[in-house]
């Protein structure tokens, strides 16, 4: 019997449309051979959606993304939007969309494949077998506490304001999402947090801590963040699952994303407790290189990847694609941002292609 499924297509801004159009054809085709009907829908979000409805994220998109099974989202972003009043730019519509999912966890693995060792900036022996699980908190935290705002005060100075904020129940709930998945890798959690200082890491730590003892086979470590960014550099190997807010997980997973070499290789997912998740490359529209077919659109494929796994639960399709994209990293293809001595150059299409012919 086929299994059909609703996916809302998300391509944003940059070389967003360029890499998600290479994926939509890769799934197409796992589709077919493995009976897999995919309704996909095309949605605006970011500076598309600016341009077209004045808006970074229409209300149209927000119902099209709430009516699928999942949501496969590109990239946003842009300098011709820079300048625009906040809630008109594109990251505002990426805020509104998880807020309006609800996806408060953020899980963004930072895998380095043996292909790429030599990608990395760091020493062959730092990196190989690095296995990271960052798991972010994607709705709460500095992003959307408030108040916020630039202020007048009243000797006429400007005060900016943005407030970090934690209720005990944010943390309980991206604290069981981080126990699980540590459950199901290699059962070490790291929580990441400003403990020192600030008093809602204080209230982040006793929460995380006290939900340990409902994971006897998770080992709980707590870590300081300037540390931990220290950490990631100098032994990363030490860190299995990484549970942290939502600013400290923006910059770290960014962190975590380079040490594998590129980040236009790591996908993401973003879920909530329940509805349809998000599914999206870690790394941004790159407008420097949009339309110039230069794009690495395997971090995107990844991403679907993901979505397979975790949304549609088609692991043998899942587990087909990443295969897909181990071969043509053994056959030597390469995008500019990864490209290595004695490899094939491609671009963005090319790189779809030698995909399509793996797969067929
Ligand atoms: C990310 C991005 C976003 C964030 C921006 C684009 C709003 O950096 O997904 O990591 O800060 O969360
Ligand atoms: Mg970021």
């Amino acid at each position: 019997m086929t299994s059909s499924f609703r996916i809302t297509l998300l391509p944003g801004d940059g070389i967003g449309p360029e890499i998600m159009a290479v994926t939509v054809e890769v799934l197409k085709t796992i589709g077919r051979q493995m009976d897999l009907a995919f309704e996909f829908e095309t949605a605006l979000i970011g500076g598309a959606a600016i341009d077209a409805t004045g808006e970074p994220l229409p209300e149209e998109t927000l119902k099209i993304c709430k009516a699928s099974d999942a949501v496969l989202l590109a990239a946003i972003g842009g300098y011709q939007w820079d300048s625009l009043p906040r809630h008109q730019r594109p990251e505002t519509g990426l805020l509104a969309l998880r807020a309006g999912l609800g996806l408060f966890a953020n899980l963004r693995p930072a895998t380095i494949l043996p292909q790429l060792v030599d990608a990395s900036s760091l020493k062959r022996e730092v990196v190989e077998g690095v296995d990271i699980m960052v798991v972010r908190e994607l709705t709460g935290g500095i992003y959307f506490g408030s108040p916020k705002g630039i202020f007048e005060t009243e000797t006429g100075h400007k005060r900016g304001v943005n407030t970090m904020v934690y209720t005990d129940s944010e943390i309980d709930r991206i604290g069981k999402v981080a126990f699980a998945t540590a459950q199901k890798r290699r059962g070490q959690l790291c929580s990441v947090d400003k403990a020192n200082v600030l008093e809602v890491s204080q209230l982040w730590r006793d929460r995380i801590t006290a939900l340990a003892p409902d994971y006897p086979d998770v080992t709980l470590t707590h870590m300081y963040v300037d540390n931990a960014a220290m950490q990631l550099i100098r032994w990363p190997k030490q860190f299995d699952t990484i549970v942290t807010g939502n600013l400290f997980g923006d910059i770290l997973s960014d962190a975590a994303a380079m040490l594998t070499g590129s980040i236009g290789m790591l996908p993401s997912a973003s879920l909530g407790a329940d509805g349809p998740g998000v599914y999206e490359p870690v790394h941004g529209s790159a407008p420097d290189i949009a339309g110039q077919d230069k794009a690495n659109p395997l971090a995107q494929v990844l991403s679907a990847a993901m979505m397979l796994r975790y949304a549609l639960d088609q692991p043998a399709a899942a587990d087909r694609l990443e295969q897909a994209v181990t071969t043509v990293l053994d056959q030597g293809y390469r995008t500019g941002d990864i490209m290595s001595a004695s490899m094939t150059q491609v671009g963005c299409q090319a790189m779809g292609e030698a995909l399509l012919r793996v797969l067929v």
